[in-house]
């Protein structure tokens, strides 16, 4: 089965693979396949990038992948191969440092569809309450949409459908490009965003089209086939498909001195079972 026919309620995607034993790495990637994540339990309390590196390699991916936002002079303290996801009012990005909700996105904003094929979330610590990571399986949605109304479907792969830009302070840029697309090898890939850096383009297709698609996505976030919410123990590891999902988080509290902390890295790999 394909991501694309998987159903979130059932509870066999959530289960966490333990990473100690034997064919683990050829469990999550089958599991990625299936169902666009897995969670892996890593053993002991290693650092979290030497977590990261071991389970990266396990599973093909290569080296970290910085995306084209951090490239730039003015962002480039977030360009580190492990970006570590925690409250902290000195900073002033507006996703990882702050305990507010993030509405549904994929990584990357300036990089083209399909371009950062996996996101790794490892949890060193969870949030006092709250802070859940959510998941939308919003290449299965399209796939329901296109069965309906196979006009609105269209609009999302316009080139010209949606622009993002970043709302980082120091910063003003953005990318244009289709919300859904076709890789060469026939499957769906996405950028489908619902949040302050979208802007979609009315005119990308026939008149009430994008009203259409965008009003079946909204209501299909909320459907229990396609959306989970996931919260991560320490020394899990979330690894799922940013070209295939949408994610988020709730919002959540912190103890003094005990902050949420994720350890986040991106790859342009998909995930490739080695056993
Ligand atoms: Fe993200």
């Amino acid at each position: 089965m394909h991501q694309v026919q998987a159903d979130y309620r059932m509870p066999r995607a959530e289960q966490p693979v333990d990473f100690t034993e034997r064919g683990a790495a050829g469990r999550l990637a089958r599991g990625i396949e299936e169902h666009g994540f897995a969670v892996a339990t890593l053993a002991g309390a290693a650092e979290p990038s030497a977590a990261l590196t071991v389970l990266s390699t396990a599973l093909r991916l290569g080296d970290p992948y910085v995306p084209a936002l951090y490239r730039y002079a003015e962002t480039r303290d977030y360009a580190a191969s492990y970006t570590d996801i925690r409250s902290n009012p000195n900073d002033r990005h507006p996703g990882f440092s702050t305990t507010a909700g993030q509405a549904w996105h994929v990584d990357g904003l300036l990089d083209e569809i399909g371009r950062i094929k996996t996101t790794i979330l490892y949890c060193v610590r969870a949030a006092h309450r709250g802070g859940d990571t959510l998941l939308f399986n919003s290449v299965a949605a399209f796939a329901e949409l296109r069965a309906q109304d196979p006009a609105a479907a269209r609009t999302l792969l316009s080139p010209t459908v949606l622009n993002r830009r970043s709302t980082i302070p120091a910063i003003e840029v953005s990318a244009t490009g289709p919300a859904f697309s076709v890789d060469e090898t026939g499957n769906l890939i996405t950028r489908y965003t619902d949040n302050e850096t979208c802007t979609w383009n009315p005119d990308a297709g026939p008149p009430g089209t994008l009203a259409r698609a965008l009003a079946f996505l909204r209501a299909a976030c909320d459907d229990p086939r396609y959306r989970l919410a996931l919260r991560l123990a320490p020394g899990q590891a979330l690894v799922f498909r940013n070209d295939r999902l949408a994610h988020g988080r709730q919002p959540y509290e912190d103890r003094p001195g005990a902050r949420r902390h994720l350890v986040r890295a991106l790859f342009a790999n998909a995930p490739a079972a080695s056993g």
